[in-house]
């Protein structure tokens, strides 16, 4: 938290709070599509993701307060570009949900505040991602979960099922963003949508050899956007309601008891499983929503075929709404599922790519003999010489542009405010 001064028009000086904070993004092994309602963002299904650590991808964004600012009104800048706020309607909501949580906090909880009246203050938002530039990563997620969390320190707020009921309506996954480590998000019941809140399942030391290889295919924008996705998949697609009625139920308990028992083996296929069938819903809807590419389906040959080669489950892909393959591994195997699947998919195409974070990084690989070599020079153990063949024999199948090697991470973060005064442009 910080306290500093803004200047008026007539030299006077008024009083400004902030705060800065960070925020993860998370991938959904059990996910969500489609909305029982779409002004609540409600699910019509609950879904369980994995947070990915925040020194690879994350949200910084600083919240100031004041009664004083040079103009009325919340206001946000986004990547150093300002968002008309009043025509962001979930903008307009998180601002408006946090304000009535605060109102009707307890006297105790309101004594701890930094904004002590609520209605009397305007917000100014600086937001930014540091999602390596190639990466065509999801934001909404971490971007959402930031904003929240960030109001809710400044506000004496902890991270309650309202607090996540709050970013729910920002973006639904973003709700799962307010925990580290696995995360539940329970579709719920009731119309008010009250009880569709998020919860941990287990922190990020319960798992910490869980690892995360983000195989970046594309930087481009996804073509359809989840949320109009979803309208149409629940519209047109029956497929959708047997998923989410008699699939995700059972799906759910069984994901959570596997990496609450460390199953990889279990872990891993249901993830495997539950990216196809909300793949195949995708195909399902009409007209149908092509989320993948044919470099996502080589890499889906490729991971069953470094399974098969192993004899074990080593690697899982999932894919979200976009062709970039997110694939989850054991620190024992990761660097030989990379350097397996980097044989296979050459990353590189410029000066900035190749695979950045984790102990693989520094790997950009051109060639299929360059990548064996590596393979060789590392002395990758279990990866039999038929196995680099396979690799080798589909490799051109696609180019890489990055790959991201990254881990389970905890939750936001407070951080020392490192902005400087944005809110006296
Ligand atoms: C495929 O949370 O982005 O990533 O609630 O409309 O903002 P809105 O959608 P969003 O959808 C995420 C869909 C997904 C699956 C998941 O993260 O569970």
């Amino acid at each position: 938290m910080f306290t500093t001064t803004t200047t008026s028009s007539d030299g006077t000086t008024h009083p400004v709070v902030g705060v800065t904070c960070t925020s993860p993004t998370n991938i959904a092994v059990v996910k969500y599509w489609g909305k029982r309602d779409i002004s609540l963002n409600l699910p019509i299904n609950s879904s369980v993701s994995v947070t990915l650590d925040q020194s690879d991808l994350r949200t910084i964004t600083t919240v100031t307060a004041s009664p004083s600012f040079k103009s009325k009104g919340d206001r946000l800048w986004l990547n150093g570009t300002e968002e008309d706020v009043a025509s962001n309607r979930r903008l307009v909501v998180v601002f408006r949900e946090m304000r009535r949580l605060a109102r009707e906090a307890p006297d105790s909880v309101r004594a701890q505040a930094s904004v002590a009246d609520v209605d009397a203050v305007s917000f100014w938002v600086q937001s930014r991602n540091t999602f390596p530039t190639a990466a065509g990563l999801a934001s909404s997620a971490s971007g959402y979960a930031c904003l929240v969390f960030a109001l809710s320190r400044l506000l004496g707020l902890e991270t309650t099922p309202e607090v996540t009921a709050v970013a729910r309506q920002g973006s639904g996954s973003a709700c799962r963003s307010l925990f580290g480590g696995f995360v539940r998000w329970r579709m719920g019941e009731k119309e008010d949508g009250t009880d569709s809140v998020a919860s941990q399942v287990a922190p990020k030391e319960h798992w910490p050899e869980m690892e995360a290889l983000i195989m970046v295919a594309s930087r481009a924008k996804k073509h359809t956007s989840s949320t109009s996705g979803m309208m149409t998949s629940v519209q047109t697609s029956a497929l959708l309601s047997h998923r989410a009625k008699n699939v995700v139920p059972e799906r759910m308990e069984k994901m959570e008891a596997a990496y609450l028992a460390k199953d990889f083996t279990t872990f891993a296929e249901l993830t495997m499983r539950d990216s196809n069938q909300f793949h195949a819903t995708c195909l399902d809807t009409f007209p149908p929503i092509f989320y993948m590419n044919d470099v996502s389906r080589a890499v889906v040959n490729a991971v069953h075929m470094i399974n098969k080669g192993y004899g074990k489950i080593v690697a899982a892909y999932t894919y979200d709404a976009g062709p970039n393959a997110v694939i989850y591994v054991l620190k024992e195997h990761s660097l030989n599922v990379l350097a397996l699947l980097l044989t296979a998919f050459p990353a590189g195409d410029s000066q900035s790519a190749g695979v950045v974070g984790g102990e693989g990084s520094g790997y950009v690989l051109s060639s299929q003999l360059e990548a064996t070599m590596k393979l060789v020079d590392a002395g990758v153990p279990n990866v039999k010489p038929e196995l680099v063949q396979q690799m080798c024999n589909i490799a051109e199948a696609g180019r890489l542009i990055q790959v991201i090697h990254t881990r389970v991470g905890p939750g936001p973060q407070v951080v020392d405010a490192e902005t400087g005064a944005f809110w006296e442009e």
